[in-house]
């Protein structure tokens, strides 16, 4: 029997953040930090199957000049299912709504997303940009020196 499968226009909550970002193989947050970053979200969407979240992806940025595309995961088991084209449909879609003549939408695609990504209008930047980054140490507030 096939279960439903919704994609609904909100975002997980720090809680299901943390776990699907994790269960997908990328970088951790703190609870903490989710928490706090969470409530900045401009648009974000959820994939939930039988009560679980397992897709997600949002839209954090400026309102106006700068917009970037972050978070987009599907939980390993249900990959290559379209999901992630659906999640990056709708956010495609507010941005066309939302994002005024001349804002910059950015990303960065890890490994193989950047396909998924072209779909949607992303054009590599390299070697005119490259992204540059560096991560707050957990037991040291401050950026390393
Ligand atoms: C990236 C991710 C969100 C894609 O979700 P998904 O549900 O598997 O993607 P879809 O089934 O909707 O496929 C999306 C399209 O992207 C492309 N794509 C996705 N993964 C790809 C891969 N590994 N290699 C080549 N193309 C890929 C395909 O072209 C596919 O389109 P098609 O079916 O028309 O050919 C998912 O694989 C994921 O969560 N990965 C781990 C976390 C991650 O890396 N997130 C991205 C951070 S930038």
């Amino acid at each position: 029997m096939s279960s439903t499968v919704e994609l609904l226009e909100r975002f997980p909550d720090a809680e299901d953040y943390c776990r699907l970002r994790a269960d997908a193989g990328m970088a951790t947050r703190t609870i903490e930090a989710a928490r706090r970053g969470l409530a900045n979200t401009l648009y974000g969407v959820s994939v939930v199957r039988e009560g679980e979240v397992i897709g997600m992806g949002r839209i954090i940025g400026d309102g106006g000049c700068f917009f970037v595309v972050v978070d987009i995961a599907v939980a390993p088991e249900h990959q290559g299912q379209g999901l992630g084209k659906r999640i990056m449909g709708a956010l495609d879609a507010w941005l066309r709504a939302n994002a005024p003549p001349s804002a910059v939408v950015s990303l960065v695609a890890d490994g193989e997303a950047k396909h998924l990504y072209a779909k949607y209008g992303f054009v590599e930047t390299t070697p005119h940009s490259v992204n540059m980054e560096y991560q707050v140490d957990p037991a040291d507030a401050r950026p390393p020196r």
